[in-house]
Order: structure tokens, then C-alpha cells, then sequence
């Protein structure tokens, strides 16, 4: 029998190997998944989708599948601290950029807005969008091992239906396989950090909660219930899966324990603790053991191997930046992949992608801890550290309450705690601040430009190459469109403004050279692309005559001040240089 033959393995149909399918589906690139499971995502898990991913999804053309699916950003934001749903109600913080003041800097940024959309939805609308664009996808299909020489990768798979197992060879495999990744283990990819730091259960139920939330719509509710756990906190996660009738709860466990037996008794009665009202007809779907890591890779890659995901970063659900980082990071990737592999580019442009994201990866996994951390001060103006008595410390909570000099204190302090939450639930820089630094990105000699606002909660929008490109609304047959749209599209753009007509030539000529497909877009009075507001002549950061060059994943590969004695040679080094054809 002759072996299954791919340019590209995509092992894992998550958020990583879906997106990894669906680009490469796109860009045409022949491409094989293999997944384990009958079909995608059986829980609910990732949900926050934030405006990156949306704006990704938008240039793939599923962005309106995801915005029917998923709940608005008007309905995410009012953000709970209680005892319980029926009960005290601590504090509430306005979370996913849906503080008025915030709201400007989130609609300024991009032309898609963030929703809330479970992983059980966004799955099958990648896989089969990329099925649909000629993705093979094999579903009860495992991969055990692999093996990789000069020219390519053959990995064995095994049929889990028929217990078959045979080989796959192919030019390139993404490793998507999530937290425990077998094929990270396999190529010996090395990682920094600590797997398991404490144990999580999610219980999905369905009730209808409307009449607890109607009033405060979000898509989080943290509940406080000292002495409800052993040893710990008591606090709980009540999360919207749909609103308002099926909901996620998260809860903590004792990892050093053997795991706890959490069967539908048990389930109902921590849903009843924490809805604080045992007589809400409660239907339990299923529940489930996770642990909170802290470990990411220093690199992606071994050779033909890539991994992206879960695999190569893994960390608690804080900031909702998990699957939006998997797609983001098979986003980056299989440009790259398709270029390399039509000929495009040398193969030097793949490091680009260890160059990139590793250090995303990192960023990300240490920003969701210390997410975790940084509910410590809630806990101690609360008055939980002060004892280990659960009654003591429901005392101490209800202490703030009273007219008192010291509970007076304990309000100042709970509202500085639940600011500094602004960094989990607004964190706006870390979710499209990216720069990127790599042999991907050709510097224009000018020095990285000062945040102006604290990086991690503002984004700061720039054309520096590296920086992801702004977007700003022009105008194009009478319609909006933003510059996002004319970028993507597996593709490089190239934008500028009627004093610089003749980077037009310029890239019509570079493109011929290097056989590669450069949109040009003159933007201005008069043109096309018309400068609505004047918006993009702000944003650009360079003159009229310069040039912005976009790289397919919408990341500013190179830009010129002005127009130069030789355009044509200037914008051709430049793209010889990023796409390793020097
Ligand atoms: P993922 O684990 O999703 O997928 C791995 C894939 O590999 C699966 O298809 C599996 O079948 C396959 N596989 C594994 N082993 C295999 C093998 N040997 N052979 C073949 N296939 C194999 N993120 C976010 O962005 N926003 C959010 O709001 C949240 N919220 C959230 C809440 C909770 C409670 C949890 C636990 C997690 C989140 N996350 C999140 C994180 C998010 O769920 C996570 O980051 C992504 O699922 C990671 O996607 P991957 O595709 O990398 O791995």
C-alpha cells in the first residue's frame, strides 16, 4: 500500500490545529488533520474571543459566522463579585472593554468587535470552513510517534476505529495538541516552568438564571464562599455558556489529593451553593478535572516540526488568552508555511515563527498568573487572610459594611484590589500590542516608539515594523472598509498616499521579481480608498509619499519614510530580505 503523502500534517482540530487548518485550506495549501476524538470540543472551555482573533477571522471571511454565534460585548462586561447569585454583592468591575471610557480605545483599535464565543461553537466553524475550502480531516485518529529526515516527516497514526495503523509523510507537521502535547514531548521541545500548580473542576449545567443576571449581564460571576472548600478560599467561577441558561462553573480541588469522584449529587450541590438558592432546577451536563500550569516553550520549533497552541504554552483561563493565542500563533505560521512551500520565500523566513511567538507564548503565560496572583488583594481587604476560621472571615467581609475608621479602609482597599483586576479584564495592550521582532521584519532604522499609556491595559497603535497595523475606517464605493481589509487575504500590501503613486510601479515590479502577489492602495482624495477622517494620514508615521508595507498576517513588515531615488530596488531588498531570498 502506498503511504499517505501532505505538504502539511496538522496534528490536533482545537482552536491551534482548526485555525492552522482553515489558513492553510485558504492560502491552497494540500494539508491533512488528524484528530483524536469523534469530532471537536466536548466542553465549553475557551470562550472570550478577542479582537485579534475576530479581526483574523474577519480576513478569513468567517467573521460573521462567529459574530451570530457568539454573545455580544454588550452583554459581557458587568462583571460580579457576591457570596452568591442570590446574595451579598461585593463589587462589580466593568470587564472586556465595556467601561465607557474604555469603549473608545476598543472601537478605535479594530474594525471587529470581541464576543463571547464557547470553544464547542468556534471549533466546528473552523473545521468545517476549512473543510469546506478543501481541508481532509480525519476525526478518531491519533498520532503515536514521528520521525524526520532532510526532506520530511513521517509520522504513524492509528485509526481508533479500526485499531489501523499506518504512516502520513509529509513536508511539514503543525503539532496542535494541546496542554499535554505528545508531539512537543516527541521533538524535545524545551519548556520553562511548572505543570499542575493547583486543580480545577468545571461543571456545565444548564438553569435558567435570567432573573439573577438580567440586571447585570456578564459573562463571569466570582463567587466568595469561605469555608466551602477545604484549606483554600471558597471562591467559584459562575460563567455564561449561552445566556442565560447554561452556565459553567469552575471550581478549585486539592491537587495533591487523589481527584475528587464529582458525581451529579455532588456537581448540584456546589451549583446550588453557588447560585446561593437550592430550589433552581438544575440539569448537570458534564463535568471535569484540569490543572493550572505555568510553563511555556522557548522554542516552536525542531526541525520540520512546528508546534503551536496549548502545546507549546500552557496556563489558567485568566485574561481569556489561551485559544485566542493558538489562533494568533497558526495565524503567523502558515503564511509563512504556504510561502515557503509555493517557492516564495527561503526556508529561513519558518524561524520567524520560534522569533515571534515564543515570545508571545511567554508573555501570556506569566500575565495569566500573575491574573491569578493579583486576586490576592481582594482576599486580604476582604479580611480572609487574617484568619483561618470560615466564620471569622465571613465576619471580616461583612466587617466592610460598617461605619467604622478600619472598614472605611477595607473600602478603599477593595477598590484599589478590584482596579488592578483591570489588568485580567481590560488588558487591551497584551491582546494587540504584538511587536514582532525577527528576520521576518526588516527595521526602517527608527527606535521602537514609547507607550505612551501602560502597555499591558492600553494598545498603542503604530506602524514601527513588527507592530501589528493600525486599522482606521476609508471609505471604498461609498462603504466603510477598514485598513484591515485591504490587508490579509495571504497576500502583502502595500498602502500609501497619492504623493507616493509611484510605489505602485515599484510593487508591480518587486512582485514580478520575486513572484509574489503585492495589493498596492493609493489612499486619498479622489482615490479608491478615500482618507475618511484623515484618520490613516495621523495614524501612518510616515509622510504622504512613504509607504506601509503589510505583511498577509496584517503585521507591518517594513515601512519607508518618504519615497526614495529607487523605490522598485528599495521595496525588492526589503521584501528579498523578510521573505529569505536575498
Ligand atoms: P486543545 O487542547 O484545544 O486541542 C488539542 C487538540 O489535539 C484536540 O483536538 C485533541 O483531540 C487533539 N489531540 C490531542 N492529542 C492527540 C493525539 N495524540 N493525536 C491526535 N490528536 C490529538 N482561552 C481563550 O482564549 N479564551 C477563554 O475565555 C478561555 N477560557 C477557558 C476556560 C477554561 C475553563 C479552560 C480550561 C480553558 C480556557 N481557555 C480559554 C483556554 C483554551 O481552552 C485553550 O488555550 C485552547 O483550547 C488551546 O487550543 P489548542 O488547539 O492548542 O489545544
Amino acid at each position: 500500500m502506498s503511504t499517505l503523502t501532505t505538504d502539511v500534517l496538522v496534528i490536533g482540530s482545537g482552536p491551534a490545529g482548526a485555525s492552522a487548518a482553515l489558513f492553510l485550506a485558504t492560502h491552497g495549501v494540500d494539508h491533512i488533520v488528524i484528530t483524536k476524538y469523534r469530532w471537536t470540543a466536548n466542553t465549553p472551555r475557551a470562550h472570550i474571543t478577542n479582537q485579534r482573533t475576530v479581526e483574523i477571522l474577519r480576513d478569513l471571511g468567517v467573521e460573521d459566522d462567529v459574530l451570530a454565534q457568539g454573545t455580544p460585548q454588550d452583554l459581557m462586561g458587568d462583571t460580579v463579585f457576591c457570596t452568591s447569585l442570590t446574595g451579598d454583592e461585593i463589587g462589580r468591575v466593568r470587564t472586556w472593554g465595556t467601561h465607557p471610557a474604555r469603549r473608545a480605545d476598543y472601537t478605535l483599535a479594530s474594525p471587529s468587535s470581541n464576543c463571547d464565543l464557547p470553544q464547542t461553537l468556534l471549533e466546528p466553524i473552523l473545521i468545517g470552513h476549512a473543510a469546506e475550502r478543501g481541508s481532509r480531516v480525519r476525526f478518531d485518529t491519533e498520532y503515536l510517534g514521528l520521525e524526520q529526515d532532510e526532506d520530511g516527516v513521517t509520522v504513524t497514526v492509528r485509526d481508533r476505529l479500526s485499531g489501523h495503523t499506518y504512516p502520513i509523510r509529509a513536508k511539514y507537521v503543525i503539532g496542535a495538541d494541546g496542554g499535554r502535547s505528545q508531539v512537543a514531548k516527541d521533538v524535545g521541545l524545551p519548556f520553562e516552568g511548572q505543570m499542575d500548580l493547583a486543580g480545577s473542576m468545571n461543571i456545565v449545567f444548564h438553569a435558567d438564571l435570567s432573573r439573577l443576571v438580567e440586571h447585570r449581564p456578564s459573562v463571569l460571576y466570582w463567587v466568595l464562599q469561605p469555608g466551602s472548600d477545604i484549606g483554600g478560599i471558597g471562591m467559584g467561577l459562575v460563567r455564561m455558556v449561552r445566556p442565560w441558561d447554561e452556565w459553567l462553573i469552575v471550581w478549585g480541588y486539592d491537587i495533591s489529593g487523589p481527584p475528587p469522584a464529582v458525581d451529579d449529587a455532588m456537581a448540584t450541590k456546589i451549583v446550588h451553593d453557588l447560585i446561593g438558592d437550592d430550589t433552581i432546577p438544575v440539569t448537570i451536563r458534564s463535568t471535569s478535572l484540569w490543572g493550572n500550569n505555568k510553563m511555556y516553550a522557548t522554542r516552536y520549533r525542531a526541525g520540520r516540526v512546528f508546534c503551536a497552541g496549548d502545546a507549546v504554552h500552557r496556563h489558567p483561563p485568566s485574561n481569556g488568552l489561551g485559544s485566542n493565542t493558538s489562533i494568533q500563533d497558526s495565524y503567523n505560521l502558515a503564511w509563512k508555511l504556504a510561502m515557503v512551500l509555493k517557492g516564495q520565500a527561503g526556508p529561513a523566513l519558518l524561524d520567524s515563527y520560534d522569533a515571534e511567538r515564543a515570545p508571545v507564548g511567554k508573555q501570556i503565560v506569566l500575565r495569566a498568573n500573575k491574573s491569578i496572583d493579583e486576586f490576592g488583594p481582594i482576599f486580604e481587604a476582604l479580611g480572609f487572610t487574617e484568619s483561618d476560621d470560615p466564620a471569622e472571615k465571613i465576619a471580616n467581609m461583612r466587617a466592610r459594611t460598617e461605619n467604622t475608621p478600619k472598614a472605611a479602609e477595607q473600602r478603599i482597599a477593595l477598590r484599589k484590589a478590584l482596579e488592578l483586576k483591570d489588568y485580567e479584564f481590560n488588558a487591551h495592550g497584551v491582546e494587540l500590542g504584538q511587536r514582532y521582532s525577527s528576520g521576518a521584519v526588516v527595521a526602517d532604522g527608527t527606535p521602537e516608539p514609547e507607550h505612551t499609556r501602560d502597555p499591558e491595559l492600553f494598545y498603542h497603535p503604530t506602524t514601527w515594523p513588527g507592530a501589528r497595523l493600525p486599522h482606521c475606517w476609508l471609505g471604498r464605493d461609498g462603504q466603510k472598509v477598514s485598513t484591515h481589509d485591504l490587508a490579509g487575504k495571504g497576500r502583502f500590501a502595500l498602502l500609501t498616499g497619492i504623493a507616493g503613486q509611484k510605489w505602485v510601479a515599484a510593487a508591480e515590479l518587486a512582485a514580478k521579481q520575486l513572484d509574489i502577489e503585492i495589493a498596492t492602495f493609493v489612499i486619498g482624495a479622489g482615490r479608491e480608498h478615500i482618507d475618511l477622517y484623515d484618520d490613516w494620514a495621523r495614524l501612518r508615521e510616515v509622510e504622504e509619499s512613504g509607504c506601509v508595507l503589510v505583511r498577509p498576517d496584517a503585521h507591518v513588515g517594513w515601512r519607508s519614510w518618504a519615497l526614495p531615488a529607487d523605490p522598485a530596488g528599495d521595496l525588492a531588498a526589503a521584501l528579498a530580505r523578510l521573505l529569505d531570498r536575498a
